[in-house]
């Protein structure tokens, strides 16, 4: 095989979203880069150098040089091609792998002798070879470890977060071959300083990203269980985390919503390759199963406060965490879906988010300011901290509580403050 590392590799990233999107970037300063997503108005917005998720700099995508395609025709011969699909799970949370499969089947329309086609997307052990490889085979005839090589290379950028980026992050890399590994650490190496780890194989690359997020799912779970015991005792978690961070040793886990793309769907990847090995995955799905429910604990919570009469109920923040736009999977619609169904009225004000986006998927409208307090609330939730509603403070939002109302502050933001009594502060 040879493939020369230099400013004429040619490399394709399929799927510009969260992951690929700043990938190609950095990619496309020091390669070949041709950027393809099947989304023709993700293109339209990128060529006009805005990036709805807010993962990229507008200055950016202006300068960078490299190729967007939506029409796979355009995608021409490469060298390497980078798989960044989403890999989402049924609504029976089992692995919806069609997306990476038809992605495979671009590829293989497109594949020629001595391609590499790495996969950034979070599977379970064995995706990568077993299914996209079978796939890429079947689609283009040639034969996978022979005519064409495969790699992964998990992907551990954390949407908003501005300090862990593409360029800055450790990049654990495997290929079929060690001479694929090398070559994948050079060209992930010129991106990040060199700042390579080399897994022993490809599936123990899947397995390492799966890992690091079912880690910190159960984690998560476990300060779920723990707040839900604390409160029936009338016990802060919040309180009791505060002493029991003074410990050296103490993981620094919160309780909250595990929403998003990754920490509440890789659990039941990892938990279905169990399944399919015959083993009973019992930890990660019961860490599933108390972080699945929590939206519905945090109504009932609230609606136990509130007493028999249906009310009007205002929930800040809609994103699945604090100071990004994404609503994948916020487990805040369980919430606002919970206190529905038991006949209150809901607002909700999230300033992040694309109202138009929340309608699509969840079919609630949003307030686009914040309400007047000549109309107060019998309870105002802030269900995600972002760093807006934390610098507005919190005078402006008790203000929107109805006298003998509630503010329920479920991450503990404004406990310390000295609350009037006028309202019921209620955290967990
Ligand atoms: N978002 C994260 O922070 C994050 C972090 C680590 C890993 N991951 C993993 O990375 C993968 C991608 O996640 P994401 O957050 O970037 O998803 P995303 O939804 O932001 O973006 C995926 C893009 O792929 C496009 N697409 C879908 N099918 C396609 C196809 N067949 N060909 C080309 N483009 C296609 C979509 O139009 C979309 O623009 C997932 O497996 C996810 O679990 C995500």
């Amino acid at each position: 095989m040879t493939v020369r590392i230099d400013s004429s590799l040619r490399i394709a990233v399929m799927g510009l979203g969260y992951v690929g999107l700043p990938l190609a970037l950095a990619l496309a300063r020091n390669f070949n880069v041709t950027g393809f997503d099947i989304s023709a108005g993700r293109i339209q917005e990128l060529n006009n150098a805005i990036d709805r998720n807010g993962e990229t700099f507008s200055a950016d995508l202006k300068s960078a040089s490299w190729r967007l395609t939506h029409q796979a025709e355009d995608i021409g011969e490469q060298d390497v091609f980078i798989v960044t699909v989403p890999t989402p799970v049924t609504p029976e949370n089992v692995p919806d792998l069609s997306l990476v499969i038809s992605a495979s089947e671009i590829v293989g329309r497109l594949l020629n002798k001595g391609n590499i086609v790495v996969f950034e997307s979070t599977v379970y052990p064995g995706v990568t070879e077993d299914v996209c490889g079978s796939v890429l085979e079947k689609i283009s005839g040639l034969k996978s470890g022979q005519d064409f090589y495969l790699g992964y290379s998990p992907e551990r950028i954390n949407p908003g977060d501005h300090v862990h980026t593409v360029d800055k992050i450790t990049k654990v890399v495997a290929g079929q071959t060690d001479q694929v590994t090398n070559l994948l650490a050079e060209i992930y190496g010129r991106i990040n300083g060199g700042n390579i780890f080399k897994a022993k194989s490809i599936k123990t690359a899947e397995a390492s990203k799966v890992i690091e997020n079912a880690q910190r799912d159960i984690n998560v779970a476990f300060m779920n269980e723990i707040t839900q015991i604390l409160n029936a005792m009338d016990v802060s978690i919040h309180d009791v985390l505060s002493a029991a961070r003074t410990k050296w040793n103490f993981l620094p886990f919160r309780p909250g919503l595990v929403g998003g793309h990754c920490i509440g769907v890789d659990p039941y990847y990892l938990a279905h390759c169990a399944e399919s090995l015959g083993h009973d995955p019992q930890v990660i799905l019961s860490g599933r199963r108390i972080n699945d429910g929590m939206g519905a604990y945090l109504a009932t919570r609230l609606m136990t406060e509130l007493g028999d009469q249906a009310g009007r109920i205002l929930v800040l923040g809609f994103t699945f965490k604090e100071n990004i736009s994404d609503i994948r999977n916020t487990k805040v619609a369980d919430l606002v879906h919970s206190l529905k169904t038991a006949g209150h009225v809901v607002d909700i004000y999230d300033p992040h988010v694309h109202a138009d986006d929340v309608v699509a998927h969840y079919g609630l409208s949003l307030l686009d300011q914040i309400p007047e307090p000549t109309h107060p609330y019998d309870a105002v939730i802030l269900s995600v901290g972002h760093r807006i509603f934390i610098e507005q403070g919190c005078q402006i939002f008790s203000g929107l509580v109805k006298p003998g109302g509630i503010l329920y502050d479920i991450h503990g933001i404004w406990k310390e403050i000295s609350h009037p009594h006028s309202y019921h502060y209620l955290t967990l």
